[in-house]
């Protein structure tokens, strides 16, 4: 495969170089280049297909959006900026990176959407993260049947608790409860 990392703060970036270093090390044709942007930009995802068309070509096979944010706070401790600080990232990224994917995938296209058990079950103050994961699956399920008329196919893939930095924001006794309902040896997801 030939691949996009993304990254956006200064966490990510040695890692995203180190899988793309991984990447170029396989021999076997396969190549990354790493691009860094923020997805709560609007102008992000062009910037990032214009890359990727101008390192790989006109035709892309695969996009997966998995970039998130987490959010943990009660009703009452939540502010209105705290809809669009989870939203843009979690919902209106997803929406524009497809958006701009879309003229250059070759069917059978992929999109893979990062959503959560989160949005099908009720955890104590993670409304908007669960909401917005909700509405990614929303989503996905329309962006289906609009490009499987291309055959293309856009799922979601729903992890319970897998770990991550992500996961050490998530209160110990939410982890606890999934862990509980996880059918594989009741034990956390690897990456
Ligand atoms: N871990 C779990 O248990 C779990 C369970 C269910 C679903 N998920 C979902 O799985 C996906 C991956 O989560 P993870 O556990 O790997 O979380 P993570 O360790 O926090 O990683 C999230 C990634 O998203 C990137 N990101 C955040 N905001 C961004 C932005 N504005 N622009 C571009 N990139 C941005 C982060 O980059 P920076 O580090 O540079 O900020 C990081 O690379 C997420 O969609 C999450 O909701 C995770």
């Amino acid at each position: 495969m030939k691949v996009t990392i993304i990254y956006t703060s200064p966490n990510s970036e040695t890692k995203a170089r180190q899988v793309a270093s991984q990447v170029s090390a396989l021999s076997n044709g396969s190549q990354a280049i790493v691009v860094q942007a923020d997805l709560k930009e609007i102008e992000a995802p062009e910037k990032i297909v214009a890359a990727t068309v101008e390192a790989f070509g006109d035709k892309i096979d695969i996009l997966v959006n998995n970039a998130g944010v987490l959010f943990g706070k009660t009703i009452l401790e939540t502010a209105a900026d705290d809809y669009a600080a989870i939203f843009d990232v979690n919902v209106r990224a997803p929406l524009l990176m497809t958006k701009a994917v879309v003229p250059h995938l070759r069917a059978p296209g992929r999109i893979v959407n990062l959503s959560s058990v989160g949005a099908r079950s009720g955890f104590e103050d993670m409304a908007l993260y669960s909401a917005s994961k909700a509405a990614l699956e929303g989503m996905t399920r329309g962006l289906a049947a609009e490009l499987g008329h291309h055959g293309h196919t856009v799922n979601c893939v729903a992890p319970g608790p897998v770990k991550s930095e992500m996961l050490d924001g998530v209160p110990k006794d939410i982890v606890e409860m999934q862990l509980k309902t996880t059918a594989v040896e009741h034990r956390y997801g690897t990456v």
